[in-house]
């Protein structure tokens, strides 16, 4: 075995790399193996920071950890920015959720209350206060959700000022895939890469995404429970005699589907999101583009007039109840930073704090206990007396 880190992250998308980045400041030796570091979902996701508007039935324990997040962010950002010595593209714009018909609305008011049972900010608008507000919107819009607290970044600069902080903290990058985790009694002491080398490691943490339950030598049950789902996602460009064309994320399920326009400062104009269970396939379908350009047309017409720059599909890491796996596993020595599903971007800064605490405490801080990956431990069954 080469020269051993304290910590070895395998997989090198936002989220080991923000693990690494924090590990490294509390004086961790780490090293990321991935072939490509900055890549993974990042490259695809919005950005959104949308605790508010992505608020679902039966998730409040993973409402709290968004919000935390979501409240971490500018804090976060300064201190990146400045690591890095580039900017991520935060905007503190708010988000607008608009409904067309009315089962759409109907929809959009359920939301409304179980954000207000939820104690969160969140204002009914009339269709008529949504077109004031975001004049490009269709006439047609029925009502809407004003949260002025769900804002977005650039995942791309995000992962790519990352990169930068990770190197200049110090982080060594191997470029190359960890093909094998290496268990010697009952102990995770490093990996097998790709290369041929095999690197040892006092903790390694498992934060490959939607990739974490394939490793091999992970044994089978602490192998995280995390499956790929499939997101296609348009990217468009506002030149700049329409701007501003949207001040603002606007978005809206439409007929059932979930459709969301992100403004950036830079003219991009994100349109997302499919959301498939088909596997390991991240083809661009002629489908997945119509019914986004479709629902997104509807919503803002004028977006039929842009050019239509990017088409791509992603794998967000979908987990049995959505949220993540955190910390320490049953296994001594793994750890896991993996099952974000659509929260990777939001959750970035606290996986990052929780991760780094947890390689060097031992144990998560409390606001990221509920998301240890022992909920999925298999429960003993009892014996038949
Ligand atoms: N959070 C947005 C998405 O997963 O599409």
């Amino acid at each position: 075995m080469s020269r051993s880190p304290d910590v070895l992250v395998i997989g090198g998308g936002i989220i080991g790399l923000v693990t690494a980045w924090r590990a490294a400041q509390r004086g961790l030796r780490v090293t990321v193996a991935d072939p490509q570091p900055g890549r993974g979902a990042a490259q695809v996701a919005a950005g959104m920071l949308a605790a508010v508007t992505e608020l679902h039935y039966g998730e409040q324990t993973l409402l709290a950890l968004n919000l935390e997040s979501a409240r971490r962010y500018p804090a976060f950002v300064a201190e990146i920015e400045d690591a890095a010595g580039e900017r991520v593209g935060y905007r503190a714009c708010g988000t607008l959720a608009v409904a067309l018909d009315s089962d759409d609305r109907a929809h959009l008011r359920e939301l409304h209350a179980l954000q207000r049972r939820s104690g969160l900010d969140s204002q009914w608008l009339t269709g008529r206060e949504c077109r004031r507000l975001e004049p490009m919107l269709a006439p047609g819009v029925r009502g809407g959700l004003r949260v002025d607290g769900d804002h977005q970044v650039d995942p791309r600069r995000l992962a790519a000022a990352l990169l930068k902080a990770c190197e200049r903290a110090g982080v060594e990058l191997r470029r190359t895939w960890a093909e094998r985790l290496v268990v010697v009694g009952d102990r995770a002491v490093g990996a097998t890469l790709a290369d041929g080398s095999e690197l040892g490691a006092d903790q390694v943490v498992l934060a490959g995404g939607s990739l974490s339950g394939r490793l091999a030598g992970v044994p089978d049950d602490v192998l995280p429970p995390v499956r790929p789902v499939k997101g296609q996602v348009l990217r468009l460009t506002v030149p700049r005699a329409y701007a501003p064309f949207l001040s603002r994320t606007v978005r809206a399920v439409v007929r059932g589907s979930h459709v969301y326009l992100v403004p950036r400062e830079d003219g991009e104009l994100v349109v997302g999101a499919t959301s498939e269970e088909l596997g390991w396939d991240t083809t661009v379908t002629a489908g997945g583009v119509y019914e986004l350009l479709r629902d997104a047309h509807e919503l803002v017409p004028g977006i039929t007039e842009l050019p239509l720059t990017e088409t791509l599909a992603g794998l967000r890491p979908g987990s049995p109840d959505n949220a993540p796996l955190l910390g320490p596993t049953a296994l001594p020595g793994l750890l896991l930073a993996t099952g974000h599903h659509r929260n990777g971007v939001l959750l970035t800064p606290v996986t990052g704090d929780a991760l780094s605490a947890a390689l060097t405490d031992g144990e998560l801080p409390h606001e990221a206990r509920p998301f240890t990956p022992r909920r999925f431990s298999p429960v003993p069954q009892e014996q038949p007396a």
